[in-house]
């Protein structure tokens, strides 16, 4: 996991599970809640990502998680085929944070 800091109290976060034995058992929604977790205390307001339109299981996880879809952006950038891909952003405020780490 990594995550950025955009200014206005925004930062953006990334994750992958690169072993594939170890995803879908519940691990990607416990670390993610864990970082969210220490994001707010450390006074961040909003949590911002983007991800791909195809990865519909990260968009199940982050909208379990509490995040917000804010908007697709269709055809908004090039693979290293030079095919074109779509991306869906997304937001988090801890009014709507479900915490998975307690
Ligand atoms: C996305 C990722 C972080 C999620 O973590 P994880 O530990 O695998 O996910 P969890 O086990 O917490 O939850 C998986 C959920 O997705 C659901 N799911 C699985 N495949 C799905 C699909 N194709 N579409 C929708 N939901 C799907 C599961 O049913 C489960 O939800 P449920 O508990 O409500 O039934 C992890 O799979 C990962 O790192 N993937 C590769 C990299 C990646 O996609 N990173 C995100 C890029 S922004």
């Amino acid at each position: 996991m990594a995550y950025r800091n955009l200014g206005s109290q925004t930062a953006e976060i990334d994750i992958k599970i690169c072993e594939r034995n170890y995803q879908e058992k519940g691990i990607g929604r416990i670390a993610l809640s864990m970082l969210i977790k220490h994001l707010f205390h450390s006074g961040y307001a909003k949590i911002v990502l983007e991800t791909n339109l195809n990865n519909t299981r990260s968009q199940h996880v982050y909208e379990k998680l509490g995040f917000q879809k804010l908007r697709v952006n269709r055809n908004s950038w090039q693979n290293q085929l030079g095919a074109w891909e779509s991306s869906v952003d997304y937001a988090l405020t801890i009014d709507t944070f479900h915490d998975f780490a307690v």
